[in-house]
Formats: C-alpha cells, sequence, structure tokens
C-alpha cells in the first residue's frame, strides 16, 4: 500500500516537470528516472561540473558499470557502488542520511543507464 503510493507520487513528479518528454531520454523507467532527479541534484554537481575545485577531480560516471571496475579499482557492483555511497569516499560526503535505501537503488538503477 505505501508503496503503491511513493510510486504514484513519483509518477506525478515526473508527469508535473516541465521538459520531461523532450530531449530527456524517453527510454528511462521510472525508477531510473528518480535516480535522475537524485543524480541531478545530489551527485552532478561534483561529477559533472567539478563546482567544488576538488584537485582530485571527481571521476566521470557516464557508463560507470561498462567497466569492470571502479575508478579506484573496486569491482564496478551495485553493492560496491551503494557501499561508497552509504560510507563517502576521500572528498565525497557520505550520504548515508540523505537518502533511503530506495533512493539509492533507484540512483544506482539510472547508473546503470549510462546516465543518459
Ligand atoms: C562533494 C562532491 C561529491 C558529491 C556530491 C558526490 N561525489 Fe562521488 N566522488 C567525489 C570524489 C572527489 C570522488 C573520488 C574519491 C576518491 O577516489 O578519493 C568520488 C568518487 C565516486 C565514485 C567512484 C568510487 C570508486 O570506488 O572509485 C562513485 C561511484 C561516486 N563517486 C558516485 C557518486 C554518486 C552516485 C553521487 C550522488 C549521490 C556522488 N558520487 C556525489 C565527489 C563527490
Amino acid at each position: 500500500m505505501l508503496l503503491k503510493i511513493g510510486w504514484m507520487a513519483i509518477f506525478s513528479a515526473a508527469v508535473a516537470a516541465p521538459g520531461v518528454g523532450c530531449h530527456s531520454a524517453p527510454s528511462l523507467t521510472p525508477r531510473q528516472a528518480q535516480g535522475k532527479h537524485l543524480y541531478d541534484m545530489g551527485c552532478a554537481h561534483c561529477h559533472e561540473e567539478n563546482d567544488l575545485h576538488f584537485k582530485k577531480v571527481p571521476p566521470n560516471l557516464h557508463g560507470l558499470f561498462k567497466r569492470n571496475t571502479l575508478p579506484d579499482g573496486a569491482p564496478a557492483t551495485d553493492a560496491e557502488v551503494e557501499r561508497v555511497l552509504v560510507a563517502g569516499k576521500g572528498m565525497m560526503p557520505s550520504f548515508a542520511y540523505q537518502m533511503t535505501k530506495q533512493q539509492m537503488d533507484a540512483l544506482i538503477a539510472y547508473l546503470h543507464s549510462g546516465l543518459r
């Protein structure tokens, strides 16, 4: 029941968002679309813009799961990426208190899309 309400909320948010359906990829699943939103809000400013000007530039996450290993050499698995999200890494903060497990799963589903 709760799940159903959450799903509907996500769906209506996606429908209400301006610009959805013009150049955003139509082939994202609703779960991936939620992940895209989380990525745009929580990850892109470092991983796309490096707006904090880290000397160690945050790695590009496009096609993350197309390679066998993560930038640090660990296996490119959902579990490993989730571990980075929960624990943080170097200059990257932990998201353990900012995201639910469900949100992390949606984000990882979006990372699997290759960031369309
Ligand atoms: C404050 C800036 C910042 C934010 C926000 C951020 N990251 Fe990072 N991220 C980094 C930096 C810097 C590294 C490199 C860490 C290192 O290797 O020391 C990194 C590394 C990573 C890695 C590679 C880890 C590895 O094992 O090689 C992944 C995957 C990743 N981030 C995913 C994400 C996701 C998904 C989000 C959004 C929830 C996110 N990051 C948000 C700065 C950030």
